[in-house]
């Protein structure tokens, strides 16, 4: 179900935005699919390390596109903050990934986003 069919109204434009640009990091790693697949596995192996995944996102090669990959939350809220985009948007950019409690975008809102995304 998409986001604005769950919310209705609440639905504004920082909200559609959080919806359709939250995953706007990856597109720095290059990564296709398969990569992405490959890139969770590694990522587990590495019990999500956030040292080890930074290590990976500044050296070379295969490496460094897995890393990017999987700093894709902050790289994309960075680049629409630079962009001038709405709070809520880069908030729930960044923490997408977040357990429920962590995140501090309005439950609500961000539970809709969650389950528009896991359609
Ligand atoms: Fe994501
Ligand atoms: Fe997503």
């Amino acid at each position: 179900m998409r986001v604005d069919e769950i919310l209705g109204p609440d639905a504004d434009r920082p909200v559609m935005a959080a919806a359709l640009l939250h995953d706007s990091g990856k597109v720095d790693s290059g990564l296709r699919t398969p990569g992405r697949v490959v890139a969770t596995v590694m990522a587990g192996l590495a019990k999500h390390d956030e040292v080890t995944i930074r290590r990976w996102a500044a050296g070379g090669g295969y490496r460094r596109r897995v890393g990017l990959y999987l700093l894709h939350p902050e790289r994309g809220a960075e680049r629409l903050e630079r962009c001038g985009s709405d709070p809520l948007t880069v908030a729930w950019t960044l923490e997408h990934h977040l357990p429920r409690g962590e995140c501090t975008v309005d439950q609500h809102l961000a539970d809709a986003l969650r389950e528009a995304d896991n359609d």
